[in-house]
């Protein structure tokens, strides 16, 4: 299953392949040695950003709710194992595979039955699926790759989930298309997270154009101590200190809300370091709001973002004219 030496010559290929993506990409994958390079590089760093995207879910209620989980696009399965390794796998009776590669199915469901080998993983069509009643449905970095008319139609196909876990790249592209997919499941979904509301994207108003909803996951140590990661991002030209993302992830509106977050906001991208005051923009039950956070107003809030440790769920106690006088973690209501 792992790649032995890395292939630097095919994981090039795949880049050029993911830079250039712009919808009907059509079937990439050559061999399962492709998969086993993409895997062990690749997936590597989108798990990394499922492993955030989790805990960012758990910490706004997120909890497994479903009997099964269809991974859509799957590559090598690389969302299906993080997810299984985040929440009670054996509460789950099936996973289903698919993607327009066959390869790629066949490589997931042995990377997942080698680590999983009680669970029953299949290869399922979407078209010989009737519903995804009890379903939770994963997406991953599969938008970009889609025309128009493939993202309605897989709209359509998520409809009758159960839930939703969603992740995409970072770019304002992918992030755009993810949030279009949002607004267009809002009859029957409720947002647990990022979302801290249920109305429309405030993104697509016309005056947030230039923002995007997006987060940044942190690399593990061996990101920077291994030497073929090292290699890897001086090839691809990736900084492996950044790892932007964004997500979505939704519950049927037939279950109980995970957890209210009234009066919580989300802070969105990086904030901005400036001396003695930070700018910090955010997602509200108003809209966005780009922030201004002086260290003298809250210094201990100040400390905190600035750390950038205490996840992206804030309350917001005090705000006067575009200033944020005093907040908290959400996370620290709950002890
Ligand atoms: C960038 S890879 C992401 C793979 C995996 N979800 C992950 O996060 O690592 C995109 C995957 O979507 C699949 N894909 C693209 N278009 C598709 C389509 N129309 N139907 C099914 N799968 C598709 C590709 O074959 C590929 O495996």
């Amino acid at each position: 299953m792992e790649a032995n030496a890395a292939d630097w010559n095919t994981l090039e290929r795949l880049r050029t392949e993911f830079l250039n993506a712009k919808g009907a990409t059509g079937v990439y994958w050559k061999s399962s040695s492709d998969l086993a390079q993409y895997h062990r590089f690749f997936a590597a760093r989108i798990g990394w950003k499922w492993d955030d995207a989790i805990e960012q879910a758990k910490q706004a209620g997120w909890q497994l709710r479903s009997a099964r989980l269809f991974d859509w696009g799957c590559g090598s399965g690389i969302a299906t194992l993080r997810l299984l390794d985040a929440v009670d796998s054996e509460a789950l009776e099936e996973v289903f595979l698919w993607d327009h590669s066959t390869l790629a199915c066949e490589f997931a469901r042995n990377a997942i039955a080698a680590r999983y080998p009680n669970l029953k993983v299949s290869i399922a069509n979407p078209s010989s699926i009737a519903s995804l009643e009890d379903t939770l449905f994963l997406a991953s970095h599969v938008l970009n790759e889609l025309t128009l008319n493939d993202r309605d139609s897989l709209a359509g196909f998520v409809r009758s989930a159960s839930q939703i876990f969603w992740v995409e790249p970072g770019s304002s592209q992918s992030s755009r298309l993810l949030t279009e997919q949002r607004d267009r499941l809002l009859g029957e979904f409720s947002p647990v997270a990022p979302c801290v509301g249920s109305q429309s994207c405030p993104m697509h108003r016309e005056e947030n154009a230039r923002h995007w909803c997006h987060f940044f996951a942190k690399p593990p140590v061996e990101a920077f101590t291994d030497g073929d990661w090292a290699r890897f991002g001086q090839i691809m030209e990736i900084d492996l200190r950044s790892l932007p993302y964004s997500f979505l992830v939704l519950d049927a509106k037939r279950h109980e809300p995970a957890r209210s977050l009234d009066g919580k906001s989300r802070v969105l991208g990086r904030p901005r370091q400036y001396k003695g005051f930070s700018r910090i923009f955010s997602c509200d039950h108003n809209g966005l709001n780009d922030y201004e956070l002086q260290k003298r107003d809250d210094k201990t809030l100040w400390k905190i973002i600035k750390k950038g440790k205490s996840g992206t769920l804030y309350e917001w106690t005090e705000t006067v004219s575009g200033r944020i006088r005093s907040g908290k973690p959400a996370e620290q209501e709950e002890s």
